[in-house]
């Protein structure tokens, strides 16, 4: 009878069983008469015994001699061990080293600190990290939980453009690429001029990709690439957008809660924080909150836009998001709609999240009216052929409607507590770093 390969995660199913977990050798203690190779796979670690009375000597000598990252398929039986991690150990019985790395070259990553360059410069090895694999199971988790959200709530994901013939959210930040014939596209910055046309087709849809910015921010929360959830709704005011916005984060926090338990123990998070993210949110307009941050010290006149320190300021007494609306159109897209009291100020929302991770969240209404669009477009300096195609969404059946993008990396940073977001992307992109 063949020996059941399992992972390390089910081995509690597999108690006093004699089983086969393939992996990689993530540590070794030993000594004369025993040692302990602990096996990752990327399920999790496992502890494993070997003794020297029990095992041929060419296998316990070949045990105590593996390196680090070397690739095992390790063989022995599963014992409940509450002392180790995870609760189980092996008893090994035997091992076949797959790929010894040798020790003439050894893993480049080894217990003690490195410079952030250096592990980024190694980021493909870096993944292999207990750290780094609970940063990717979160990010996995929250990007399932923004799809079951909206799947579940009568969404209809349509996938949106990457190359893109005019710029959605300002032209200092497109990357342009040579097409074919001196014809230049755009890396897409949103693929929200393409949800609005998709919603009027579908009434409620999302579009979940990468997404381009060629900002030259050297922030810890700024990403040349990155991915962002857009919903869109048709026959949609602000106020569904900012319920939707809401309902989506406390959907998701609640999903990472319930099955990341593990992932957020690993990076030492601080779960009584996550577990207070419940709606209703804090609510302020754009105005509010440049009396508060001024109250606070902050230099921010009427007519600024947010820095970061803004957004850690104003949400720091606060123990959940923050919607923020009614911006000055002066310093935001040109397809908002303007508040029906005040021409000086757009229906647009901002969520900041609490503990300094900053805008998570941007969206609000679209305008409907066809030429008042035509007349933002102009005042945008963008040209109306461009946008032609669009401007028929207020020619044929144009209805109010809104949506918002949410930022994953910002999301998963806030979720495992990360400092800089470049940890929460497999192969960040930044203003000085495309590499590996
Ligand atoms: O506020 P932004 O620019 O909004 C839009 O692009 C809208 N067109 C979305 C829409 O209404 N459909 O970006 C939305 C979110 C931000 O709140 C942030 O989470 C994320 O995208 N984001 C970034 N994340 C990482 N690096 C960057 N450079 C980012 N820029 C925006």
């Amino acid at each position: 009878m063949s020996i059941p390969r399992i992972t390390i995660a089910q081995a509690q199913h597999h108690v006093g069983e004699l089983v086969s977990i393939p992996g990689w050798l993530y540590n070794l203690r030993k000594s004369g008469k025993i040692a302990f190779p602990i096996l990752r796979d990327g399920s999790g670690l496992m502890q494993c015994v070997a003794v020297k009375a029990q095992l041929p000597e060419a296998l316990f000598e070949d045990i105590k001699g593996l390196t680090q990252e070397s690739s095992i398929i390790v063989t022995g039986r599963i014992r409940a061990e509450e002392r180790a991690q995870g609760g189980f150990e092996m008893d090994v019985e035997q091992l076949e080293i797959v790929q010894r790395v040798p020790e003439t070259e050894p893993y480049p990553i080894t217990p003690k600190d490195h410079g952030i360059e250096f592990l980024m410069d190694h980021r493909h090895l870096w993944l292999r990290s207990r750290r780094q694999t609970a940063i990717a199971k979160i990010r996995h988790e929250v990007i399932k939980g923004i799809r079951d959200f909206f799947d579940g709530n009568g969404f209809t994901l349509v996938d949106t453009p990457i190359f893109t013939p005019a710029a959605c959210e300002g032209t200092s930040t497109l990357f342009e690429v040579d097409y074919f014939e001196d014809e230049k596209v755009y890396l897409t910055q949103s693929g929200q001029l393409y949800n609005e046309a998709n919603a009027m087709a579908l009434g409620k849809v999302y579009c979940f990709g990468p997404t381009f910015r060629a900002e030259k921010s050297k922030t810890r929360r700024h990403l040349t690439e990155f991915w962002m959830v857009e919903p869109e709704m048709a026959y949609a005011d602000l106020e569904d957008v900012k319920k939707l916005a809401e309902g989506l984060i406390c959907f998701v926090v609640d999903r990472v809660l319930n099955n990341r338990n593990a992932e957020l123990k690993v990076l030492e998070r601080d779960i009584s924080k996550l577990e207070s993210i419940k709606a209703p949110f804090n609510r302020m307009t754009y105005d509010d909150s440049v009396k508060i941050l001024q109250e606070r010290g902050s230099e921010i006149q009427w007519g600024g836009d947010f820095g970061n320190a803004d957004e850690t300021l104003l949400t720091q007494d606060m123990d959940k998001p923050v919607l923020v609306d009614r911006f000055p159109a002066s310093f935001k897209a040109f397809y908002f709609q303007p508040a029906p009291e005040r021409e000086d100020v757009v229906l647009g929302v901002d969520v900041i999240a609490p503990e300094g991770y900053g805008e998570i969240i941007g969206g609000g209404q679209r305008i409907h009216d066809l030429e008042l669009l035509k007349k933002r477009l102009h005042d945008h300096q963008l040209p109306e052929e461009a946008f032609n195609w669009y401007l028929d969404l207020r020619r044929y059946g144009s209805v109010p409607h809104g949506g918002f993008g949410m930022g994953v990396e910002r999301f998963t940073a806030w979720m495992c507590g990360t400092e800089h977001i470049r940890e929460t992307i497999a192969y960040p992109r930044m203003l000085y770093r495309t590499r590996p």
